[in-house]
């Protein structure tokens, strides 16, 4: 098996520890609203809580970290807290790089990036490439992102390097699909967690979501800490990861 075997082709290893997990940070705004404070002082705490995040997965041994920060839907919001939203991106890429680079995290940003202004565009690749090294722990923001315009782009992306299947369609299989999809370079998620309350995947990484365990708290992401971490994998070791089988044939291959 290969280490990004897809969950609907073949059996994906299973672990104590998720391998790759996947979070919707929300709750800011309801966070700072709560205190009578702006909405922007939700979203500053909600960088602190990244922090904490990246730091734990980096020790519990997790490979791939992927936050979704910016939704392709998130432009609906008021222009002001859209920009703030961007300058908030600008200066923690700018303040917290070194810090990644010392915790050997590599960093990447996935999604739509060519609606944003050229200086964070900039920044975003200078960021990659300093930490592309790097291999503790990949972590992955989702920026401008939306699963449905990832598997358009995919799609789009497979044609174009492979014109024939146009007339061919049948040949089109998951694999070659895969290859395209934004995250291609990672295993699908083991972990799924939505702070803030909502139990919807809100059009993130929805084709590899496939067989994810999904994750949800009432806890507001600034509140988000280490042992709220700590109590979500206890929860992920809990379940009976079956991947379409029985209880018995799973007991069976222990
Ligand atoms: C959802 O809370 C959060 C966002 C849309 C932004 C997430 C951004 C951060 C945590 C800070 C920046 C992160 C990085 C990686 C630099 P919400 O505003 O929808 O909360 P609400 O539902 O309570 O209104």
């Amino acid at each position: 098996m290969t280490t990004l075997a897809s969950s609907t082709l073949a059996i994906p290893q299973n672990a104590d520890v998720p391998r790759h997990v996947a979070v919707i940070m929300d709750g800011n705004g309801r966070w700072a609203t709560r205190r009578f404070l702006p909405r922007a002082a939700g979203h500053a705490r909600g960088v602190q809580a990244v922090r904490r995040v990246v730091e734990a997965c980096g020790k519990y041994g997790v490979e791939y970290l992927t936050l979704f920060a910016f939704s392709s839907e998130n432009w609906r919001r008021p222009e002001d807290e859209v920009s703030l939203l961007m300058r908030l991106f600008v200066q923690t890429l700018e303040k917290e790089v070194d810090k990644l680079e010392e915790q050997g995290v590599r960093l990447r940003v996935v999604g739509d990036l060519s609606a944003f202004e050229s200086r964070l565009q900039t920044l975003i690749h200078a960021a990659e490439k300093r930490t592309e090294h790097n291999s503790t722990l990949n972590l992955t923001i989702a920026a401008n992102y939306g699963g449905r315009w990832d598997i358009l782009q995919a799609m789009k992306r497979l044609l174009r390097a492979r014109p024939d299947l146009a007339s061919d369609p049948q040949a089109i299989d998951e694999a070659a699909f895969g290859e395209h999809l934004s995250m291609a370079w990672a295993p699908e998620p083991d972990l799924f967690i939505r702070t803030g309350g909502e139990q919807r995947v809100s059009n993130f990484l929805i084709w590899q979501l496939a067989y994810t365990e999904l994750y949800f708290t009432d806890e507001y992401w600034p509140d988000f800490d280490v042992k709220e971490i700590d109590a979500a994998f206890e929860w992920y070791r809990s379940r009976e990861r079956r991947f379409g089988r029985t209880s018995a044939q799973l007991a069976q291959s222990r």
